[in-house]
């Protein structure tokens, strides 16, 4: 895709599921990755599979929901490889499940923290250094669950209707300085978080991807290519958009 290749892309939660596919799309795509979690071990095996696929990349700890965390890591991208272009802040849990009215104030916390606080500071401090480099694109990962609503995840559903007020918040605030900022919202996709809701049990698959025209999950690539393509001059005129990657969820 054009405007990828030579740049440096930055990807959170890049030891698993979508970020790992995203990672190693850049890096397919000729972009250097730097690939963050706060599973360092898991970040370092993505590091590793971006470069079996013929990309430049390195790990980084980070957790995206600690300022002082985020801040060292952009520092540390921008120390190794001159500068940050592209982000995709991806970085998710999906907490426990149960009705509002029985949530822990904890969860509750924990999930925001991740989801959306998360993917604030990433913005933060994400936004002056890709601004340093003339502009560049940055992708939030929401959801579906950022569009709609469900019963019984009320934590994790505000957290990603969070990340899509947050990405056209933003979109408006930087388009002036080049920098165009959009939000992926995949269906169910076939990573570990869906096999934690699913494992051993067909059935509860089969409920999960129902609502969708496209009866089964993604692959992890299918959300990926969007990211890229979000980031790619081919989507030069496309921001603030919470983009709907989900095999049809029309109900
Ligand atoms: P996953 O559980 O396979 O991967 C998530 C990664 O994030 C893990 O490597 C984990 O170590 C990392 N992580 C968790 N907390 C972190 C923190 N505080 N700091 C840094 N890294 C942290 O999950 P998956 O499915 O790949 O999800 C990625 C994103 O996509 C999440 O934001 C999730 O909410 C979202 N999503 C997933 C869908 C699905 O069906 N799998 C559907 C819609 C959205």
């Amino acid at each position: 895709m054009n405007g990828i290749s030579g740049k440096v892309a930055l990807v959170t939660g890049a030891g698993s599921g979508i970020g790992r596919a995203t990672a190693v799309a850049f890096g397919e795509a000729g972009a250097t990755v730097a690939a963050a979690d706060v599973d360092e071990a898991a970040a370092t095996e993505t590091a590793r599979l971006v470069e079996e696929a013929g990309g430049e990349a390195a790990a980084f700890h980070v957790d995206v929901s600690d300022e002082d965390s985020v801040a060292a890591l952009v520092e540390s991208v921008v120390d190794r490889f001159g500068g940050l272009d592209f982000a995709h802040n991806n970085a998710g849990i999906e907490g426990e499940g149960g009705p509002v009215a029985e949530q822990t104030l904890e969860n509750w916390d924990r999930v925001i923290d991740v989801n959306l606080r998360g993917v604030f500071l990433g913005m933060k401090h994400e936004i002056p250094r890709i601004r340093e480099r003339g502009g560049g694109a940055i992708v939030n990962t929401a959801s579906v669950a950022g569009l709609v609503g469900a019963a019984g995840l009320s934590p994790y559903y505000a957290s990603k209707h969070g990340v899509v007020g947050l990405t056209k918040s933003a979109a408006a605030e930087v388009a002036e300085d080049g920098i165009r900022v959009n939000a992926v919202c995949p269906g169910v996709v076939d990573t570990p978080m869906v096999g934690r809701f699913t494992e051993g049990n067909e059935e509860a698959m089969t409920a999960l991807v129902e609502p969708q025209a496209m009866k089964r999950p993604a692959d992890p690539a299918e959300i990926a290519a969007a990211v890229v393509w979000l980031c790619a001059d081919d989507s030069s005129f496309v921001t603030g958009v919470p983009l709907p990657v989900d095999g049809g969820y029309v109900a």
